[in-house]
């Protein structure tokens, strides 16, 4: 078979299932094309785009800006490490930092990655400014985060799935109760090696829980009360998901370290970035860190492109505009309904939380359901379906969307 033969959904999924690790539970659709907020399979069945890989495409699949940004690149240059310098990785930082408004960057390429830069930003910090006791730093997380997939990061992680024989863990993290001010404050009132607290301002993964108002703005001022960095990892909720560039300027926190992934690239090619004052990010020094793909001319060419894209066609507004209508409709729908609890979230990141037990994969059914009629979901945690369309939907394209999902819904009633 040769690469470019075309094959059934049926042979796809088949391929996968023999060569691939398991290491993912897909839906059963097998896309081959994309563009703005449509999918296509390989029998050429239509779908509007819920989950955009995570919040990976806020500009819609195949943006022909940022297409045309990564194809220009890629025939110039493609990668030079960091042993030389290129003549887009300056241009890019410069951009992005003024963009975000921080004094420098770190680049990488997946989100797990600028989270343990990160953290090892953190440590350094703590050791070299704050003045811990070597190998004594802490870092503060909250139960039921999600940050990536590495050895550390699921070290903290307590979703037993991604733990579980993966052992031994790294040391040096403390878990409290998300959206709890009261468990920040005792953790940082008794302990003085605490370098950190890393929060995701909108817990994603969990199943999109969001805090209560103010929690970012009050946990910011502890941390500043106890000299701790304050970590935003912003990879899901950043860049216009939740209806303002970043989900932190809600409240007017401006993170001492921001994490950004994801829709950094508008969906064509792993990006990620660490943003830091010049103060903490001066502690690393050559040697300290790194990635041979990190910061590479085709990542600084189209990373710039899908900012503008995100400024150009003013995501954010349109994503705070669209999530109002969408959770407005879903409410006229579940004030009757008996299967949806409740619709929950920010701008175009949400979830509706089903009526059945978690364990129960009446969730599940509704995604191959939703799927049939149109649309691509995912249930995140048992009972919850996540909902994160491109934000260049049309109005009319996501009451669209609304029919799709309240009709499916019914049949499950
Ligand atoms: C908040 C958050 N941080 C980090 C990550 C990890 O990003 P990646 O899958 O690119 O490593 C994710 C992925 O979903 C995420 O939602």
């Amino acid at each position: 078979m040769a690469v470019l033969d075309h094959i059934s959904s049926q042979e796809a999924m088949a391929l996968e299932n023999k060569y691939g690790a398991h290491n993912y539970h897909p839906l059963p659709v097998v896309l081959s094309r994309g563009e703005g907020v449509y999918v296509w399979d390989v029998e050429g069945k239509k779908y509007y785009d819920f989950l955009s890989a995570y919040s990976s495409l806020n500009q819609g699949h195949c943006h022909p800006k940022i297409v045309n940004a990564m194809t220009q690149q890629a025939q110039r240059l493609t990668l030079t490490s960091r042993a030389f310098y290129n003549d887009m990785l300056g241009k890019y930082e410069k951009y992005a930092t003024e963009y975000f408004n921080f004094d420098k960057m770190l680049p990488m390429n997946s989100g797990a990655e600028a989270v343990e830069t990160a953290l090892k930003l953190c440590r350094k910090w703590a050791y070299e400014v704050k003045g811990i006791d070597l190998n004594k730093a802490e870092i503060v997380v909250c139960e039921n985060n999600f940050h990536g997939r590495t050895t550390t990061i699921i070290s903290f992680s307590n979703d037993p799935v991604a733990r579980k024989n993966f052992g031994p863990y790294t040391d040096g993290f403390i878990k409290i109760e998300y959206d709890n001010l009261n468990a920040l404050e005792a953790v940082l009132e008794s302990n003085p090696n605490i370098a950190g607290f890393m929060v995701e301002p909108i817990q994603g993964e969990a199943g999109v829980y969001v805090p209560s108002e103010d929690y970012l703005k009050n946990a910011k001022a502890l941390c500043e009360k106890y000299n701790v960095l304050f970590i935003a990892d912003e990879v899901q909720t950043g860049i216009a998901r939740t209806g303002r560039l970043l989900a932190c300027d809600y409240e007017d926190v401006k993170p001492d370290i921001l994490i950004l992934g994801k829709a950094l690239s508008g969906g064509l090619y792993p990006v990620s970035a660490v943003m830091s004052t010049n103060a903490i990010m001066n502690v690393i020094q050559p040697g300290n860190h790194g990635s041979t793909f990190g910061g590479n001319p085709i990542a600084a060419a189209v990373a710039i492109a899908a900012l503008e894209v995100v400024k150009e066609e003013n995501l954010a507004e349109k994503a705070f505009h669209l999530g109002e209508l969408f959770r407005n409709e879903m409410d006229k729908y579940i004030e009757t309904s008996t299967i949806v609890k409740l619709v929950r979230g920010k701008g175009l990141l949400n979830a509706i939380v089903i009526n059945d037990d978690e364990d129960s994969d009446t969730a599940w059914n509704i995604c191959l359901a939703l799927r049939d009629n149109g649309l691509l979901a995912k249930p995140t945690h048992g009972n919850i379906i996540r909902f994160a369309p491109p934000l260049v939907m049309t109005e009319s394209e996501i009451l669209d969307c609304v029919s799709i999902i309240v009709t499916t819904l019914k049949q499950f009633e």
